[in-house]
């Protein structure tokens, strides 16, 4: 063991929050720190463990803490708050004894780099004199959103009208995350998401899944207050700069991706004729929104890929899938980067989601936003007016966006004179998002730097 040590520049343990959005920014980055010489140590809870599927040929090696609920996990708490009151309590200890195991067997970790969502493991870090890291996951215009709602700056309920922060554009309380404009409708997520900034103060280093470039203001902003640096888009280096050989050997996949079938419909497509509909892994979406979707799918008379998660199938109108079956293919899962990375793909119709969003970005789709929550407003309204990427949908009072809606919004992006400018956005950004990752641009710096760091210390 010992010689392994001296192989490696150090070694660092990743701690993942178990939701899929979540954990896959963490693989990423693991890997291009495992490229770059560290020994990682990627941790999940025991029972998300059992979805990783990690091939043999990768040398990050996977192990496991407690959040007390071994057989289920989150679903299986009475509440958010029971949950995370157990994860801080029976996560600290079984982290503690990990960190033991580890240093006992020749292997002494340097640094946890943790999801911003579990702040206690940098409170592990310290009592065992360690180097703590945390990695927010969302942009880095919503985490300025949250450290202003931390701060007492940015009082909830909202009262003003223009809500003005440093580094962002002016923001209507539309555009704010929905825990915070709609304060109340789920406050345990708020805590938990505010409690991110309980300690950020002791953090050796603060990283942001986006890229310089995308986000220069807020970044140099916020880089006054932490010493934060962007370490993204985290996404398998396959797709973008092609540096990591083995990237293909450890994913995590809560659903099987029907391939095959997508690939099949794609290839058959001229390029940038398929709308691509996805509204990722958690949110669940109104019986009338989907039926407004179909319905604009149908009138806009395109080709069309629609992910729809089993849970959700029973929302699809009646006899849909059958109708369409010649213009579009409905699976439960795919594989959306290979989806996205397709040239026949020409419009992303999306929750949001900010991994969804940097794909889009990475992969210069043009982008239809049909937001949900959290902080997929304030995506939408930077993918529309500041990114310039795409349009976001506009709903009617009751929130709905409308079938003639969508379906104008997929015809502006497809054919319409916003088109040609969003689809020129979109190729300026593929590109920015691929050097930034790729040897020597900002992303990659600030891994590379991390690491000499490590390596002094
Ligand atoms: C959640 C929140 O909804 C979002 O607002 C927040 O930014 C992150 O956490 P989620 O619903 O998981 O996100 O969406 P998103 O962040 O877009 O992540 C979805 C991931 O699943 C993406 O990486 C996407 O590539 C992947 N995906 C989605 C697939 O691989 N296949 C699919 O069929 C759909």
């Amino acid at each position: 063991m010992e010689l392994e040590k001296n192989v490696y520049r150090a070694h660092c343990l990743v701690l993942t929050y178990p939701a899929q959005g979540r954990i896959n920014p963490l693989l990423e980055f693991s890997k291009r720190l495992e490229h770059k010489g560290v020994k990682v140590t990627v941790v999940t809870t025991h029972f998300i463990s059992k979805t990783i599927h990690k091939a043999e040929a990768t040398s990050i090696a996977l192990e496991t803490i407690s959040d007390g609920y071994n057989d289920g996990g989150r679903a299986k708490a009475e509440s958010i708050h029971a949950y995370l009151d157990s994860f801080r309590r029976v996560g600290s200890q079984t982290l503690a004894e990990l960190l033991e195991k580890l240093s006992n067997s020749g292997c002494p970790v340097d640094c946890i780099v943790y999801d911003a969502f579990l702040p206690w493991a940098l409170d592990v870090a310290k009592k065992f004199g360690l180097l703590g890291a945390a990695i927010f996951t969302q942009s880095c215009a919503v985490d300025n959103i949250y450290y202003h709602v931390h701060k007492g700056v940015l009082k909830v309920p909202l009262s003003e009208a223009e809500i003005l922060l440093p580094g962002s554009p002016a923001l209507g309380p539309q555009d704010m995350p929905s825990f915070v404009y709609d304060f109340g409708s789920y406050p345990a997520v708020l805590d938990l998401i505010v409690d991110q900034f309980s300690n950020i103060d002791k953090a050796d280093w603060v990283f942001v899944n986006t890229f310089y470039e995308l986000e220069q203001k807020v970044v140099d902003w916020m880089a006054k207050i932490w010493p934060l640096r962007t370490i993204g888009p985290t996404i398998p280096s396959m797709f973008l700069d092609k540096r990591l050989e083995d990237d293909k050997n450890y994913g995590f996949d809560i659903f099987k991706p029907n391939t095959d079938a997508c690939m099949k419909l794609l290839n058959g497509q001229p390029k940038g004729s398929v709308v691509y509909v996805s509204f990722g892994s958690v949110a669940p979406i109104e019986v009338e929104q989907m039926e407004e979707i179909a319905w604009g799918l149908r009138m806009s008379n395109r080709c069309f890929l629609w992910v729809v998660r089993e849970s959700e199938e029973v929302k699809l109108p009646k006899n849909f899938v059958e109708e369409t079956s010649k213009k579009g293919l409905v699976v439960r899962w795919c594989s959306q980067l290979e989806v996205l990375a397709h040239e026949a793909v020409g419009c992303f119709v999306t929750h949001c989601g900010w991994n969804s969003t940097l794909e889009a970005l990475s992969f210069g789709v043009p982008m239809v936003g049909v937001p949900y929550w959290s902080d997929q407003n304030t995506n939408a309204k930077y993918i529309m007016d500041v990114w310039k990427m795409g349009l976001k949908a506009p709903t009617d009072e009751e929130g709905i966006v409308r079938r003639e809606i969508a379906e104008h919004c997929i015809r502006e992006i497809m054919e319409g004179d916003k088109g040609k400018e969003i689809k020129k956005n979109a190729f300026k950004w593929r590109k920015l998002a691929r050097e930034a990752v790729d040897e020597g641009g900002t992303s990659d710096k600030n891994i590379e730097e991390f690491v000499a760091k490590l390596v002094q210390s």
